[in-house]
C-alpha cells in the first residue's frame, strides 16, 4: 500500500519499543549479510536511551508502524570547533521503500546535528549500493572518498 510521506512522523525511539526495532534492526544486518552477538544489540539499544551516550535513534512510524530508522553519533573533530555528525545506520522496511521515508530519516538527522550546533552530518555507503546511492545523490554531495578499514 503506498505511504504518504507527509503522514510519517519522525521520532526518536522509547526505550519501550525495542520490540518494533529488532525485526528491523534483524533485517538490516541481513541487508549486510551479518549477524551481531546478542549482547552487542542488547548494548547498543541500552545506549540509545543512556543520556550519558552521544548515541541516538530516530525512527519514522507511518500509520503509527515503525517503518525506518536511522542510528546517528556526535564526535569531536579536529576541523572545527563543533562536533560532526555520522549517520552510521540508515533501514527502511522493504515494504515502505520509495515513498520518502529514507529521505525524511535523513533530513530529520540533519535537523537534530543543526539543534546539536554540528558543522557536518556524514555517512559511508557500498558502491555498489545503488538504490541507497539514488537518494543520497540528491540530498548530500559525494567527494569521492574511499574507505580503509583494519579489523582488530
Ligand atoms: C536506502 C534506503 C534507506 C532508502 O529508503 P527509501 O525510503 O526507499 O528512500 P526514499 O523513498 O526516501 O528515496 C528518496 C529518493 O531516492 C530515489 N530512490 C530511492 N530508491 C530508488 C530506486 N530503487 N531507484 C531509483 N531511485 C530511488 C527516489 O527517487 C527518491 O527520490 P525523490 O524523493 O526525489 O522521489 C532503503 O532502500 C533501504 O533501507 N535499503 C536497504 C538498507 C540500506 O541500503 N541502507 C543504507 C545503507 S548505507
Amino acid at each position: 500500500m503506498a505511504i504518504d510521506s507527509k503522514t510519517v512522523v519522525i521520532r526518536p525511539v522509547g526505550d519501550d519499543e525495542r520490540a518494533a526495532w529488532e525485526p528491523l534492526w534483524d533485517g538490516y544486518l541481513t541487508f549486510y549479510k551479518t549477524a551481531l552477538a546478542q549482547d552487542v544489540s542488547d548494548g547498543t539499544w541500552q545506549r540509545f536511551h543512556d543520556t550519558a551516550e552521544p548515541l541516538f535513534i530516530l525512527g519514522a512510524y507511518a500509520d503509527g508502524k515503525l517503518s525506518g530508522f536511522a542510528h546517528y553519533l556526535f564526535h569531536r573533530s579536529t576541523w572545527a570547533p563543533s562536533s560532526y555528525c555520522y549517520l552510521e545506520d540508515l533501514f527502511v522496511a522493504e515494504g515502505a521503500r520509495g515513498f520518502g521515508i529514507g529521505r525524511a530519516l535523513i533530513e530529520a538527522v540533519y535537523e537534530k546535528a543543526r539543534a546539536a550546533n554540528s558543522s557536518r552530518v556524514y555517512w559511508l555507503t557500498n558502491e555498489t549500493n545503488a538504490q541507497a546511492r539514488a537518494l543520497y545523490d540528491k540530498i548530500a554531495d559525494n567527494l569521492g572518498f574511499i574507505q580503509y578499514r583494519k579489523v582488530l
